[in-house]
């Protein structure tokens, strides 16, 4: 069953993320997909009492890299996975650029959330000139392995990559099937260097990038792909269970 990742990023308050479970829960088709809702941390306990049973998981979008303390305004692992969060997304690109997270914070992030029993959504992806110069592939590889750096192969189980270029965040535009699978092809052969055959094989790798209702039958048809990662189209919950519904089981 594939993956279908909503990344809230700053929308909503606790009050209207309420109101979004209370009619997503209530129309949703579950037999589709592996439900995952990444929600400002402000909602997730909210979303934990309202979720709770009902096979849809609730994700955080970020996590602080130092583990407690003298962390003003920051929210540590610990306190994610008390309020609900069964999984983070770590290395945005809007993360990257607007909070200058490099691959080095990324890395203690990543341990700190596995730690903590979260789950990872790793978020990887080129810029539009590093596409222009043909820099996917090199752009993909050392963001793999500066971050995954110290894991051991079986902490893998608990990562999911997410492929998305920066420059289909947002945008309406989105890479050719082909180039999502040349990509993902990069992915699982860092992965099968760096680790094992058998541990690219197993890895989950999702896309995300202008994921809508009208795409996202064609991307959910990539063999290679384990789901999808969608932003702005899944903040309508009627708009979000259709594109659910469409997507390629
Ligand atoms: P959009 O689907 O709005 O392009 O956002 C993608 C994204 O950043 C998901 O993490």
């Amino acid at each position: 069953m594939k993956k279908i990742i909503g990344n809230f990023k700053m929308n909503k308050t606790n009050s209207e993320i309420k109101e979004y479970i209370m009619n997503f829960v209530s129309k949703v088709d579950k037999s589709r997909a592996e439900i995952i809702l990444c929600l400002p941390s402000t909602a997730l306990s909210t979303a934990k009492y309202l979720l709770d049973g009902s096979g849809i998981a609730i994700g955080a979008e970020n996590l602080c890299d130092e583990e407690g303390g003298k962390n003003t305004g920051e929210v540590s692992g610990e306190m994610l996975k008390d309020c609900g969060a069964e999984y983070v997304i770590i290395g945005h690109s809007e993360r990257r650029v607007k909070y200058r997270e490099n691959n080095r914070s990324i890395n203690k992030k990543i341990k700190i959330a596995l730690k903590n029993r979260i789950k990872v959504i790793f978020c990887i992806g080129e810029s539009l000139a590093e596409k222009n110069l043909m820099k996917t592939a090199e752009v993909l590889k050392t963001q793999l392995e500066d971050a995954l750096k110290g894991l051991y192969e079986n902490e893998l189980e608990n990562i999911v990559i997410a492929y998305e270029p920066v420059w289909a965040i947002g945008t309406g535009k989105i890479p050719m099937n082909k180039d999502i699978e040349d990509a993902v092809k990069t992915i699982r052969k860092v992965i099968a260097d760096d680790f094992s055959n058998k541990a690219a094989e197993k890895i989950e790798v999702v896309y995300g990038g202008s994921v809508d209702n009208k795409n996202c039958g064609s991307i959910s048809k990539i063999k290679s792909i384990n789901g999808l990662l969608v932003g702005g189209a899944c903040l309508d919950p009627i708009n979000f269970c259709q594109l659910i519904r469409d997507t390629k089981a």
